[in-house]
C-alpha cells in the first residue's frame, strides 16, 4: 500500500538528497469520544492508512516542505518561522517544527516530504499523522529521543497552541504508540495504557459516509465548552472534582438543575461513556464480543442523542450495519459530526458486510461511501 521506493525517489529527485523516511499512522477510536479532554478514557487503535515523511539536511538554512497530497513546496527560514497559522496544510508541521523550537531546540534547515493516505476529514487523525510523522523526523535530525507520550504531548501541543484546534491527546498518542493488533485502553489522566488484543478472526470495517468533518470546526469547540461549563458546576460543590472524569451521575442527579440543560446531557454522555470505555475493554480482553457490541451501541446512541455530535448520515450508516451478517458492533468514530462509522465484523463475512452496507447506504442516502478492512497497526517508526 505504501511504496516507499517511489516516495524515497521522489524526494531525492526533488531535493537531491537522500532523505530517513518516517511512518505515521491514523487511527480510529472503537469507544470513548470526546472523553480525552476531561481526562477520562478512550480505546482507538492505530490503523493502517499513514503519513510518510522523508527528511534530509539542507546547507542553506532554509525548510523546504513538500506534500505530495497537495503537489506544492514552500520554503521557510530555520531561523524565522511564522509565528502563527494560515489556515494551510504547512500549519501542521510548522506547528510541530515551532512547538520543537519553543522547547529550546536550535531549528536547522532540511527538506521534509510529506505523503500520506489517512483520508482527510474523515475522522481518522490525518492531522495527528502528520504531526507524529513530522515530529519523530525532525526529532531524528536533531538528534533528539524523546519518551513517546511526550513526543505525542509536544504534537497535540502543536495542534492546540499553533493550528488552533482545541484536541485532546487521543489521536497524536496512538498515533505514537499504537501496537499492531491490538487496540490500547488509555487513561488520559496519566497517559498509563493497557493493550486489549483483537481477535484475529474481528476486522475493523471503517464506512466513511463522505460528510466531511473538522476538529476545528464550532461542533467540536462548543461540546468541549458545554462539557467544561457542566464541570465548573459540580467543581463549584466538590473542589475535588477537576474534569468530568472525577464526576458521577449521582453529582447529575444532584446538580444538575444548576447547568443549562445542554450542558447536562453532553455531561450524561462523558460520565456515561467513561464507564462504557472501560467495561469495554474488558470485554475485549475476556472475548466477550457480544457484550462489547452492546456497549458500542450504547456509546453510539449516547453520541447522537445526548452527545448531539452524530449526524443523519452517520446514524443510517449505523442502524444499516445492525442487521447485517457477522456485525458485532458498530458507532461513529472520532471527533463527530460527519467521518466514519467502525464496525466490528467477524472475518468470514467482512466481505459480504462491505458490499452490503456500500449498497444500502447509496441507495438511502444517494451518497457512494468508500468503506475499507482496515487492521490495527504499531504506532509510528523509522522505516529502514
Ligand atoms: C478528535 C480529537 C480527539 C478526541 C476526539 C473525540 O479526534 O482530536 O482529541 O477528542 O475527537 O473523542
Amino acid at each position: 500500500m505504501h511504496d516507499i521506493a517511489a516516495f524515497r525517489a521522489l524526494h531525492e529527485a526533488r531535493f537531491e538528497a537522500e532523505p530517513a523516511i518516517f511512518s505515521a499512522p491514523g487511527r480510529v477510536n472503537l469507544i470513548g469520544e470526546h472523553t480525552d479532554y476531561a481526562e477520562g478514557f478512550v480505546m482507538p487503535a492505530a490503523i493502517n492508512f499513514a503519513t510518510l515523511a522523508g527528511i534530509s539536511p539542507r546547507a542553506d538554512g532554509k525548510i523546504a516542505l513538500f506534500s505530495e497530497n497537495y503537489g506544492q513546496v514552500l520554503y521557510f527560514d530555520a531561523a524565522d518561522l511564522p509565528a502563527k497559522a494560515t489556515q494551510h496544510w504547512t500549519d501542521y508541521p510548522l506547528g510541530v517544527i515551532s512547538i520543537l523550537a519553543g522547547e529550546g531546540h536550535t531549528i536547522p534547515g532540511f527538506s521534509l516530504s510529506l505523503w500520506g493516505d489517512v483520508p482527510l476529514g474523515s475522522g481518522l487523525s490525518s492531522s495527528a499523522a502528520v504531526e507524529v510523522a513530522t515530529g519523530l523526523a525532525v526529532t531524528s535530525l536533531i538528534g533528539v529521543d524523546y519518551p513517546r507520550p511526550v513526543l505525542a504531548r509536544l504534537c497535540q501541543r502543536a495542534e492546540n497552541e499553533f493550528v488552533g484546534a482545541n484536541c485532546g491527546i487521543m489521536d497524536q498518542f496512538i498515533s505514537a504508540n499504537g501496537a499492531k493488533d491490538h487496540a490500547l485502553l488509555l487513561d488520559c489522566r496519566d497517559l498509563s495504557y493497557k493493550l486489549a488484543p483483537i481477535p484475529e478472526h474481528v476486522e475493523l470495517v471503517i464506512a466513511n459516509t463522505m460528510v466531511k468533518h473538522s476538529v476545528a470546526g464550532s461542533g467540536y469547540t462548543s461540546r468541549r465548552a458545554d462539557v467544561e461549563a457542566a464541570c465548573a458546576v459540580i467543581a463549584s460543590h466538590r473542589p475535588e472534582v477537576k474534569f468530568l472524569r472525577d464526576a458521577t451521575l449521582d453529582d447529575l442527579k444532584k446538580w444538575g438543575g444548576e447547568m443549562t440543560p445542554t450542558a447536562l446531557k453532553r455531561a450524561r454522555h462523558v460520565i456515561t461513556e467513561n464507564t462504557r470505555t472501560v467495561a469495554a475493554a474488558k470485554a475485549l480482553i475476556d472475548g466477550e464480543l457480544h457484550e462489547l457490541g452492546r456497549l458500542m451501541a450504547e456509546a453510539h446512541e449516547s453520541y447522537s442523542k445526548d452527545f448531539e455530535a452524530s449526524c443523519e448520515e452517520a446514524d443510517t450508516m449505523v442502524a444499516l450495519a445492525q442487521n447485517l451478517p457477522g456485525l458485532i458492533g458498530a458507532r461513529l468514530t472520532g471527533g463527530g459530526f460527519g467521518g466514519c462509522t467502525i464496525n466490528l465484523v467477524e472475518h468470514q463475512q467482512a466481505n459480504a458486510f462491505v458490499q452490503a452496507l456500500g449498497e444500502l447506504y447509496k441507495s438511502k442516502t444517494g451518497i457512494a461511501p468508500q468503506i475499507h478492512i482496515c487492521h490495527a497497526s504499531g504506532g509510528a517508526h523509522r522505516i529502514e
